[in-house]
């Protein structure tokens, strides 16, 4: 069963003493991120960083791009306190206004089948731009991911379950990138991965 406690140790554990992701990797990832929104003709000019965690992806918006207006959530009362988020639960809250990018990086699995539901709701009515979304799936458990520098108290779900989910308001491009089906950009037929 998933660990439900996102304190102090949580932190230190996945994010200190032998990190999943790395500031240095939120960087590129972000800079590649940003980039392509810009090339799809989508200039980000405000994030939603759904279960912001560390917030590194917020801190990046802050020192790369200033004038971006970033909105970073968590449910952990500590990653509030800590990391200067909004206490807001994503199965539960939308933003009014939606936003050009949403990040959801490695939040999904710690959710609920209705959980998940839930949260995808909520991130299509938050996003008419650009979603990145990062989640393990069953498969990538057994073949892709550092056993030991991963939290493994996570619900195992296939890709195809999530995918599911997700078609239904986004198109998938690929890289974890995911194309609100309110944008109207037109992409090239092999820039996208499905329909
Ligand atoms: C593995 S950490 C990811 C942190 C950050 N996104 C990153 O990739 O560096 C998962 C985060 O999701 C948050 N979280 C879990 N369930 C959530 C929910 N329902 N709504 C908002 N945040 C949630 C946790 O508190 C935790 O900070």
């Amino acid at each position: 069963m998933p660990r439900t406690i996102f304190d102090d140790a949580y932190y230190q554990r996945f994010y200190n003493e032998d990190p999943v992701h790395t500031e240095q990797k939120v960087a590129q990832l972000a800079t590649a991120v940003d980039s392509l929104c810009a090339w799809w003709d989508i200039p980000v000019q405000s994030v939603l960083d759904i279960g912001a965690g560390p917030g590194m992806w917020r801190d990046w918006y802050h020192v790369h791009r200033p004038h971006v207006k970033v909105q970073s959530i968590d449910i952990s009362e500590h990653a509030c306190k800590t990391f200067g988020h909004e206490l807001l639960d994503i199965t539960a809250w939308h933003p009014k206004k939606s936003v050009d990018l949403v990040i959801c990086h490695s939040v999904l699995q710690y959710l609920s089948n209705a959980g998940v539901s839930a949260a995808i709701k909520n991130i299509s009515l938050s996003c008419h731009g650009v979603l990145y979304i990062e989640v393990p799936t069953t498969s990538d458990l057994e073949h892709v991911v550092d056993r030991k520098a991963t939290d493994l108290e996570i619900h195992h779900r296939t890709g195809a379950w999530y995918r599911k989910l997700l078609s239904a308001n986004f198109q998938q491009i690929g890289a974890g990138l995911w194309l609100s089906r309110r944008a109207r950009v037109p992409l090239y037929e092999l820039e996208h991965a499905s329909k």
